[in-house]
């Protein structure tokens, strides 16, 4: 039996007390005025009043009652041939002394620290560094071009920078030096000062006065005796920055905060996943995305569990068997991952004949996020694992998983392609466009009734008002997810599609408005529109359809590959932006609006209706036949009804 519904019932009837209990698993250094202050920030904080420091939480608390010599940290590297552990303690150690690296080099509480860095554990420990001063981390995707990393150091205005000489992309090895120095070039917002980890790959140049030495650096502080202790910040101030794709534009701020993001995140470690500390953790995402934030760092910590770092892929690094490998070696209870990693895996090792090789008796559970979980994909790991395959749901926005199926208290039924149901913190309904709840069942907008539980942002970093017109405006009362889907009879959700420009690529949340704005950058594109469109491994893939201008001669092949090229680098390789087609009109309807939704429609030969609002509907046609042309659209039937 799940204890489930009464847990959740306890929530819905006094969250104030749900949360205070909560948070008795956190050591406080002050404690709140209230649980939950409403009157507080742009819909209420959690913990207002309270004082308290999360690397002491992630770090030395567990030092004090015990852990040190417990691995904290496993960073086991493929692609390096590596696997290196660090216990609490020497964490604890690594942690203080980077802190006082960075509060020497002047880095001061409130102020940003961005790290952009690969899958490396001195990424963890700028990390818990910063929380450990009180400085904002902000950690932008390796995958990301200089230009992205120059627009969020414009936003966040950092102090100091983390880097890296390089990062390993399976077998190729991707300088990150010359990025960083071109991203500090053209931001506008200057940084003085940046450290940077040399790997033995790659050996970054070094700009004098600007460029410090990771190892030098550390070295100097350890023979100094250098420790920089937990500095006590407000519940409420901020942890970090994520930024995040959004509709058009400038990627979004998500700011997390320190007291309500450390009691959500420690209560599903046991309650969510099921795990008791001292047990291993692996969550095979990237520090870069909200998932490594909570599940690769934050959340085991927390918990006094052991975390581990893949420097890897799941095929390739050297084959199919890596997940089993690692999860046999360090003895995994439970992983998470994309359902795309497992889609990647099925499609080299469709028996999964390599699992066979390594001890799996010790692993206990799958979590699925990060993309709709297909069914098939759900099964086949189902099957060939043997254990329970839980999908759940969740955003950067809120940190921990909107819906799920809880195992710690007692896993619910599975319904294939359903994320199951809303974890305790969250009140959720499926709207229609009046913000009216719609019957059981039927499609609308999924909204999370005020307020957002802990953990979940406060605002966007700088712009309370993008904050509110972006999550509060569309329905009076509610956060808006921007993901449509409904909800059944038995309460369990069904997330089906994004209502915004968002699309998802191998579990990375991309704006096709922003690829729209860097394609129409090229100067002989007249108009542009960028669709996501279905596929096998990456769940979806973006296709760019470009207008050229009057008068341009040039050969469109040349044209194509330019503009593959800008976005690459403009946006950056994790855009997998390779397919765009010429076509000599965009279908639009009578006042002017392209119909990127048929064309999506027409490009995954799914049935669609022909807009009653479109000018001309020849159009749609030679939209076919240029996917026709790149072996796309091969069953569109035309319009139905
Ligand atoms: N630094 C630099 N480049 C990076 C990068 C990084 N940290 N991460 C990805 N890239 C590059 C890749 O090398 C690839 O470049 P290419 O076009 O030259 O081949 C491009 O960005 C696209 O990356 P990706 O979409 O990840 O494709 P892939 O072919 O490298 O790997 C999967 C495919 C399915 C194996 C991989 O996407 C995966 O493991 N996904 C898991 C998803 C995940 O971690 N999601 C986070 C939320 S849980
Ligand atoms: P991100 O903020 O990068 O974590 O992406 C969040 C978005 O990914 C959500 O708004 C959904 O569109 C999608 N998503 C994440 N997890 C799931 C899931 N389990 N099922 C369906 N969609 C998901």
């Amino acid at each position: 039996m799940s204890r489930y519904h009464e847990v959740y019932n306890a929530w819905k009837a006094d969250p104030e007390a749900f949360w205070g209990e909560a948070a008795r698993d956190i050591d406080w250094i002050n404690l709140w005025d209230r649980v939950f202050d409403p009157y507080a920030g742009e819909y209420g904080r959690w913990f207002a009043g309270a004082e308290c420091n999360t690397a002491y939480n992630c770090l030395d608390r567990h030092v004090l009652r015990g852990r040190g010599a417990q691995k904290a940290l496993i960073y086991d590297s493929p692609v390096t041939q590596t696997v290196k552990t660090y216990t609490y303690a020497e964490l604890t150690h690594e942690v203080a002394t980077f802190g006082a690296v960075l509060q020497d080099l002047g880095v001061k509480k409130g102020e940003r620290v961005i790290i952009y860095m690969p899958m490396v554990p001195e990424a963890v420990i700028a990390m818990l560094a910063c929380a450990r001063i009180g400085a904002i981390h902000s950690v932008v995707f390796g995958g990301f071009a200089a230009s992205e990393l120059a627009t969020r150091i414009d936003d966040s205005k950092p102090t100091a920078i983390v880097s890296a000489s390089c990062g390993i992309e399976g077998a190729r090895v991707v300088p990150y030096k010359p990025l960083l120095d071109k991203a500090i070039e053209l931001a506008t917002h200057k940084v003085g000062i940046s450290v940077v980890l040399q790997r033995p790959q790659v050996e970054a140049a070094m700009t004098p006065g600007r460029d410090h030495d990771w190892a030098g650096a550390v070295k100097d502080a350890k023979s100094r005796g250098r420790k920089a202790g937990c500095v006590p910040v407000a519940a409420t101030d901020p942890l970090y920055i994520l930024y995040t794709s959004g509709t058009t534009g400038a990627p979004k701020g998500v700011v997390r905060d320190n007291g309500g993001h450390m009691v959500a995140l420690k209560w599903t470690m046991k309650n969510h996943y099921g795990i008791e500390p001292g047990e291993v953790f692996w969550a095979a995402s990237d520090v870069g995305w909200v998932v490594g934030h909570s599940y690769i760092v934050y959340a085991p910590l927390l918990h006094g569990a052991t975390t581990v770092l893949y420097e890897g892929k799941p095929v390739g690094t050297p084959d199919a068997g890596a997940f089993w490998r690692v999860i046999a070696e360090h003895r995994i209870a439970a992983m998470f991952t994309a359902p795309t990693a497992f889609r990647a895996i099925k499609k080299e090792d469709p028996e999964g004949k390599l699992i066979k090789d390594y001890d799996l008796r010790a692993f206990r559970t799958l979590f699925l996020a990060g993309e709709r979980a297909d069914p098939e994909t759900i099964k086949w790991a189902e099957q060939k694992l043997a254990v329970p395959v839980i999908d759940h749901w969740w955003q950067t926005e809120t940190g921990w998983p909107i819906a799920g199926n809880p195992v710690g208290l007692g896993q619910l039924p599975v319904k294939y392609g359903s994320p199951s149901v809303p974890m305790p913190g969250y009140d959720l309904a499926c709207l229609d466009e009046k913000g009216e709840p719609v019957p059981r069942g039927q499609p609308g907008t999924l909204a999370i009734k005020l307020p957002l539980p802990p953990s979940s942002l406060p605002t966007l970093w700088g712009n309370n008002e993008r904050f509110r017109k972006s999550y509060l405006a569309d329905f009076k009362g509610y956060y808006t997810t921007s993901d449509a889907g409904f909800i059944d009879e038995d309460g369990y959700v069904f997330v089906m599609a994004r209502t915004d420009d968002v699309i998802n690529v191998a579990g990375h949340r991309l704006s096709t408005g922003q690829m729209e704005e860097v394609v129409a950058r090229h100067k002989d594109v007249g108009e542009c529109a960028v669709v996501g469109v279905h596929d096998e491994l990456k769940g979806q893939l973006p296709a760019g359809f470009i207008v050229l201008n009057a008068g341009v001669n040039r050969d469109e092949k040349e044209i194509e590959a330019e503009v593959i090229k800008l976005v690459r680098d403009e946006i950056g390789p994790v855009a997998a932006f390779k397919q765009v087609m010429t076509v000599k009109r965009l279908p639009k309807t009578r006042s002017g609006k392209i119909l990127r939704g048929t064309m999506r429609a027409i490009a995954d030969s799914e049935a669609w209706k022909m807009p009653a609002t479109i000018d001309d509907p020849g159009v749609l046609d030679e939209i076919a036949e240029a996917l026709k042309a790149r072996g796309m659209a091969q069953d569109n039937k035309g319009p139905t009804g």
